[in-house]
């Protein structure tokens, strides 16, 4: 740090030089990315409670029953009368406090102390930090030939350090819906701890299945679910960061309760400390300002590009992975490596994103990517075969 203060308008200048070199949402050419910009009222009651923290609610009343009510109404969502969690950063911090409760949960009332979490192979990698972090060992359940948990495959390998199954409902790569239905069940007969990851798909199938898609149940109507991860920062559009974990039972929180002693409240169950009260704040209105009927017509409209999109590709003659269930297309050329299809993309300056399982190229339909560029992007893939 330099010895002498900085004239404001010298620092701003440097400042948005190097903001120029970011992407910006708002050219449509973000293809991978499962963030978009935030509607501008979030963005504006954001900045109102840029000094709330949530970490010190004593101090902060207010705004803690902001995120009391923000996570009742996504329990509500998810069809929970009585919800309990937090909102925190993003879906990695909520994987990992529902894996923390788990955790604790079964050291308590189980006794495991070498446990294992078993994750499909498309889970998210923040699974990978959790058991990191937690000293868990983790256990892959395979996939069918749809890409989704191949459910004898999961029964397999559940054992006595079994400590929670987790289920995606939209996966990263694919956007697709396990079978939670009969994984919730499996999970209730041998009392397991049952975690959904719907960071990506939370905010989303509940508004289509209201609109009459026939998507799976995957929310706390089924008995087994524990926990499910929802990201308002994700197509609730909620500035970042915004991440959701809601619990069935109160409980889940206070097998993770640590003293707090100098501070206004006895215990603290989130992982972080200082937290902000500025992303309760936005999510909470930017869900108000929506409403259901808002959220309905913006998960049809993500849907209808999408399907423009999977259409297009059909009709040019690429290799589709699979029927969209939400708004993710993945796709090859029928005589292109991905990763050269990839680089040609990048060369017409698309933001691509290249999907492991299987290896293809993957587009998050967000709400930045509008018809138009949908239609350019056709053209330029047209132009390249
Ligand atoms: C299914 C799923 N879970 C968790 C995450 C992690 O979310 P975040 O990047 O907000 O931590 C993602 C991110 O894309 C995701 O797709």
């Amino acid at each position: 740090m330099q010895d002498e203060p900085i004239d404001k308008n010298v620092i701003l200048e440097e400042l948005s030089k190097l903001h120029e070199l970011d992407c910006n949402y708002g050219d449509g050419r973000i293809l991978g990315s499962m963030c978009t910009e935030a509607h501008p009222f979030a963005k504006e009651v954001y900045c109102k409670f840029l000094d709330t923290n949530l970490g010190d609610p004593g101090l902060f009343k207010g705004t803690k029953s902001i995120e009391n009510k923000v996570i009742e109404s996504i329990g509500e969502l998810l069809s929970l009368d009585s919800a309990y969690g937090n909102i925190v950063t993003g879906g990695t911090e909520a994987n990992l406090m529902a894996i923390r409760a788990a955790r604790n949960h079964a050291r308590k009332y189980k006794g495991i102390v070498d446990g294992e979490i078993i994750i499909p192979k498309s889970a998210h990698f923040s699974f990978k930090k959790a058991a990191d972090m937690l000293n868990l060992k983790i256990v892959e359940a395979q996939l069918d030939e749809n890409y989704k948990i191949d459910v004898e495959s999961l029964k397999e390998v559940i054992s006595d350090r079994t400590v929670a199954i987790v289920a995606i409902a939209g996966t990263t790569e694919l956007g697709l819906i396990d079978p939670i239905e009969e994984i919730s069940q499996i999970a209730f007969e041998k009392n397991i701890y049952f975690h959904v990851d719907a960071a990506f798909g939370g905010f989303s199938i509940p508004f289509l299945k209201q609109r009459g898609y026939d998507l799976p149940d995957f929310d706390f109507s089924l008995l087994g679910v524990c926990s499910i991860t929802v990201d308002p920062h994700k197509m609730g559009l909620a500035p970042i960061p915004a991440g959701g974990i809601i619990f069935r039972k109160e409980e889940y929180l206070e097998v993770m309760a640590v003293d707090s002693p100098y501070l206004t409240v006895k215990t603290q169950s989130t992982i972080v400390g200082t937290r902000l009260g500025a992303s309760s704040a936005a999510t909470y209105a930017v869900m108000k300002y929506f409403g259901r009927k808002g959220y309905c017509d913006l998960a049809e409209d993500l849907m209808k590009t999408t399907r423009f999109f999977y259409d297009g590709l059909v009709e040019i003659g690429y290799d589709v992975v699979c029927e969209p269930e939400l708004n993710i297309v993945a796709f090859n050329h029928p005589d292109m490596e991905t990763n050269e299809l990839a680089q040609k993309l990048e060369k017409l300056d698309w933001k691509v994103s290249v999907a492991k399982c299987p290896k293809s190229i993957r587009v998050v339909l967000m709400n930045h990517i509008k018809m138009n560029h949908i239609k350019e992007l056709l053209e330029d893939l047209k132009e390249i075969y």
